[in-house]
């Protein structure tokens, strides 16, 4: 198989841990470029399940190295604690199989205090963001304010580096938002003890990355989150602070861009999204409380319930023409046994204009109307079915009917969490 990124296509939780899981066993190495510990990967292996935040979800797979490389903003207290648990259930995290860039941020205390009060600052114009300090860290990368995993190794620049960075970070805190500022030599002292103990695991992933990529291995880009919520081609200012979709590997990751390979993008058979913004096809009656439920659509980094709706065709075509994927995975069909007829998004409608192409330009989506096409349903549950003929004829036509409006083909059907409960079509 060659190199692939697998991202998400739609608002993120569309399902890429399970298929990270699935295709890990099939590449050399496994690599997370963007995003933190706002992600929240689930894996399901003989019954056990997994949630990886800053992991690479190759890691339930023995012989994989997994890299956090230099674009993800890294909380080195979760990642001690995730290795810990991994290593409690018996997975082996060493540093032949977990490699850290030194190049990542770090997310402090004061990122996740500053997220939540930033949040608070904002009121109603709130993004409901996971409050994992993921802003609050790109913002201070990007300030050059910031500092990096490999800061963390030496005691006495970490030190007066973190000092400097509180120093204004207890300014806006006290001054600011009124309240009580962080205790700076207790975060120093802490911070310090954790770069002792990632250091084994600490290297330039950028440099052994091109190595591998140049040696013929094969390499797995794991996005996070989904490209509706893209920094510049997400739903603005509702997104989260990185690029999530393949744009973002040849900086987060230190590679040349033609490390990529193929482009596989992961979608729901319907729509989620978690936190505020734009969301055209939601539900907002009983059918989206009944969507939610059915598909357990509750966050598996804050457990906040999902907003459900329809296949949104207008926004996945976008997303999919954007990163030029090669095809896509289309997830939880299983949940949709039952409803019915089904809808699907197909156009967007505002002031007599009708837009069949995400409106990127618009400032608001208020007041846009959705064009719906219905499609019958199935009764069936299908979460048993591992071919494609053995699938409902209603549900054969919804794939195919998605694949038209989308233009891009179906390389993979989910009905269930388990690493079996796929139904192949080339990938
Ligand atoms: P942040 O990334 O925590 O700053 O949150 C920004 C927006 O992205 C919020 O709407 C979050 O709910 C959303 N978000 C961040 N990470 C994820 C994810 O892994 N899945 C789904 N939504 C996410």
């Amino acid at each position: 198989m060659p190199s692939l990124s697998v991202f998400g296509a739609q608002w993120g939780d569309e399902g890429k841990g399970k298929v990270i899981d699935l295709l890990a066993d099939r590449v050399h190495v496994v690599v997370r470029y963007q995003g933190g510990a706002n992600a929240g990967h689930t894996v399901v292996v003989d019954g056990q399940k997994w949630i990886l935040h800053l992991i690479p979800s190759g890691i339930l797979h023995p012989g994989i190295v997994n890299v956090i490389a230099a674009g993800v903003a890294v909380d080195p207290i979760t990642l001690l604690g995730e290795i810990d648990g991994l290593m409690k259930r018996g997975v082996d995290v060493t540093p032949r199989n977990l490699r850290l860039s030194a190049s990542a941020h770090v997310i402090f205390d004061q990122h996740k205090r500053l997220d939540a009060l930033n949040e608070r600052w904002k009121g109603e114009g709130r993004i409901g963001t996971t409050g994992r300090g993921i802003g609050p860290c790109y913002a201070d990368k990007a300030s050059r304010t910031g500092l990096r995993i490999g800061d963390l190794l030496d005691p006495a620049h970490c030190a007066a580096r973190l000092r400097a960075n509180l120093a204004e970070k207890n300014a806006l805190i006290e001054r600011v938002h009124e309240e009580v500022p962080m205790d700076v030599e207790e975060l120093v002292s802490r911070y310090t003890a954790v770069g002792k103990r990632l250091a084994p695991f600490v290297t330039d992933t950028g440099a052994e990355l091109r190595a591998a990529w140049r040696a013929g291995k094969e390499l797995l880009f794991e996005g996070a989150q989904g490209v509706m919520l893209d920094l510049d081609h997400g739903t603005y200012p509702y997104v989260t602070s990185s690029s999530t979709g393949p744009g973002g590997i040849p900086s987060g990751a230190g590679v040349p861009p033609q490390a990529i390979g193929r482009s596989i993008g992961i979608a729901k058979a319907y729509c989620t999204r978690v936190g505020e913004g734009p969301f055209p096809t939601e539900l907002m009656d009983a059918e989206g409380e009944r969507l939610r439920a059915a598909g357990h659509e509750y966050g598996s980094t804050t457990g906040r319930p999902r907003r459900a709706g329809w296949f949104d065709a207008v926004a996945m075509r976008y997303t999919l023409s954007l990163t030029g994927a090669d095809g896509w995975v289309m997830t939880k069909l299983d949940i949709l046994g039952g409803f019915g007829p089904l809808k699907i998004g197909v156009a967007y409608h505002r002031d007599g204009e009708r837009f069949t192409e995400w409106p990127s330009h618009l400032s608001s989506f208020d007041g846009l109307e959705v064009e719906y096409e219905d499609h019958p349903g199935w009764p069936e549950d299908i979460a048993a079915v591992r071919r494609m003929e053995d699938l409902p004829e209603a549900c054969r036509g919804y794939v195919a009917r998605l694949e038209e409006l989308v233009g891009v083909p179906v390389v993979m059907l989910s009905v269930g969490a388990e690493r079996d409960a796929v139904l192949s079509r080339g990938l």
